[in-house]
């Protein structure tokens, strides 16, 4: 059974980001709310994480970065993790260097993957990204296909005069290669904290999804994932992902989170509760105390946005 915090919200999903690194340099990144550090955890570390965590009944996992597939051990990390039962292994990655590793990585035990791919156009994938990797993430996403890695997820952050206009592109692509369409709307970052960015290229979903309540087929919600809408359309999937500055996304984050240098993150969007664990890994605790850790960092947990704030 999961650990709930003091809010009713069940500790389901865990994301370990296993590095900072990344060999694209998308202009929009929030690089997961993280702050770049210069180490990261080891193999080893990663599992004992992963370990603790699935006994305090946390069921999923997923790998973040930076770029994950940048580490050459992430074969090694995942048949590690795949040992321990976990529901769903999953990874998020910019697809560039999938097509070497999806048929090793499904091997290893990986069961799904979300791939950030927002464009069809050269031009603007190399406007976004700043360099020319267009193919091999194509060849990423329909090598994870044919692997049975599944659901595989295209993640489109949508952006005003950038990408919008792809959109039924974008789902026509995602059709031919068996994945679910993932239109993600634009968050402002810390670096691009200045509205002028975000007033430039955030791009209004209400409307689409009006149109995509229309013609879908069949309209499903994710509890457990910030009442997310997927819609059914023409044998194909669409998921939309909404800003998560507000009290509706807080209420059903069921996910908690490790840095890759080893702490717990309890909250995306805050960075002053952190709970080291790799120092006290280091140190040679016992993986009770390192459960006395997470069991902390889950007691202390509150949402950012709260309805009684
Ligand atoms: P699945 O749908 O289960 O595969 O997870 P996901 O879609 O959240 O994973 P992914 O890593 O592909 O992230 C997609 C989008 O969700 C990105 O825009 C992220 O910024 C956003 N996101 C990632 N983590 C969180 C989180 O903890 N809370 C919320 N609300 N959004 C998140
Ligand atoms: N707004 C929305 N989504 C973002 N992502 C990164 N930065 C932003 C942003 N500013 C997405 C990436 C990736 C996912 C983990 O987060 O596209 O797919």
């Amino acid at each position: 059974m999961p650990v709930s915090d003091k809010f009713e919200r069940p500790i389901i999903s865990l994301r370990i980001s296993i590095t900072n690194r990344c060999n694209v340099k998308c202009f929009y990144c929030h690089h997961d709310g993280i702050i770049p550090q210069s180490y990261e955890m080891n193999s080893d570390e990663i599992f004992k994480a992963a370990k603790v965590a699935a006994d305090i009944g946390v069921q999923k996992i997923r790998l973040s970065g930076g770029e994950p597939l940048i580490r050459d051990d992430i074969v090694e990390i995942v048949e590690k993790i795949s040992s321990l039962n976990f529901k769903d292994i999953s990874l998020t990655t910019n697809g560039t260097l999938l097509g070497n590793y999806a048929e090793s990585l499904k091997a290893a035990g990986l069961t799904r993957v979300n791939v950030s791919f927002d464009t069809l156009n050269p031009e603007t994938y190399k406007f976004i990204t700043k360099r020319d990797y267009i193919e091999n993430a194509k060849e990423g996403i329909q090598k994870a296909s044919e692997v049975g890695l599944y659901p595989v997820k295209v993640n489109m952050v949508v952006m005003k005069g950038i990408n919008h206009e792809e959109i039924w592109d974008m789902f026509q692509f995602c059709k031919e290669n068996n994945a679910v369409l993932q239109l993600i709307e634009l968050l402002k970052t810390d670096n691009c904290h200045d509205t002028e960015f975000f007033d430039e290229y955030h791009y209004e979903m209400e409307e689409l999804e009006e149109e995509l309540t229309k013609i879908a087929d069949n309209v499903k919600t994710r509890q457990f994932m910030q009442d997310r809408k997927k819609y059914f359309v023409d044998e194909g999937e669409i998921e939309v992902v909404k800003p998560m500055d507000n009290t509706q996304f807080c209420k059903n984050c069921t996910r908690l989170r490790i840095t890759p240098d080893g702490k717990i993150k309890p909250c995306l969007l805050r960075n002053d509760n952190l709970v080291d664990l790799l120092e006290p890994m280091r140190n040679g605790y016992s993986d009770e105390e390192l459960k006395e850790l997470f069991l902390n960092a889950i007691e202390n947990r509150k949402p950012f946005y709260d309805d009684k704030c």
